[in-house]
């Protein structure tokens, strides 16, 4: 049977082109996703560590901005054929095949951390585990922007995503992961309009103390 990695990566593989012809035109209709961007971008610079990942990054658009607002970054991806649109779309920029629980930087080398609706995919179970390898990536002082769908109800909800299937969250349960991974949640943006799949659209800004 195939881990949900496997799954995400052929799942993905399948789709590039048509999901970089969906969304890799920037984030021209996502205001609010584009300015917690930009102050993600801002309070990274004011750190004075410009290294940042753009984990899960898809088609790379989102790793080419956080470049033009003058950061350091690669983005990496599980799906081999998403890392090659993104080359190919971006060739000045760095983009590795790599897994999000194993990012291929050493201890506390990163300024920021970006996951944009790249940890949806990863079973309620295994984001402790997830998060705190984000941690150790991250310098003291170091910044992780996570956006993903947010719901209102209790718990974590699982649905069917066009590419493979998600999971919604309860921002505060969320955060609380975050706070368990060693990270302080300072900004929380939760706003509508919402996915046509009817979901929150869910931004946190957390810090490593
Ligand atoms: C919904 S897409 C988001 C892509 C991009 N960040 C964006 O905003 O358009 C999720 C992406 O995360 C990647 N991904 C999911 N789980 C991953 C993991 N464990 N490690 C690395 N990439 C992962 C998928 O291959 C896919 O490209």
């Amino acid at each position: 049977m195939l881990g949900h990695q496997d799954e995400t990566r052929a799942a993905y593989d399948e789709v590039v082109d048509l999901y970089a012809s969906m969304f890799a035109n920037g984030l021209e209709t996502h205001p609010f996703a584009r300015n917690m961007i930009g102050t993600f971008a801002e309070l990274v610079r004011g750190t004075g560590n410009l290294r940042v990942a753009d984990v899960g990054c898809g088609p790379g658009h989102v790793t080419a901005m956080l470049h033009d607002l003058g950061l350091d970054v690669f983005g990496l991806d599980l799906s081999p054929a998403m890392v090659a649109h993104a080359r190919r779309a971006h060739p000045a920029l760095r983009f590795d095949e790599a897994r999000m629980e194993a990012l291929p930087v050493e201890d506390g080398a990163l300024g920021g951390v970006l996951s944009h609706y790249s940890m949806i995919h990863t079973p309620p179970g295994e984001l402790p585990a997830l998060l705190a390898e984000q941690v150790r990536a991250l310098a003291p002082g170091g910044l992780l922007l996570v956006s993903f769908f947010g719901t209102e109800g209790p718990e974590p909800v699982r649905f069917d995503h066009k590419v493979t299937p998600a999971y919604s969250w309860p921002a505060e349960q969320f955060a609380e992961l975050l706070a368990g991974a060693g990270l302080v949640t300072f900004a929380r943006l939760l706003h509508d309009p919402a996915s046509e799949r009817g979901f929150l659209d869910a931004h946190l800004l957390a810090r490593r103390p």
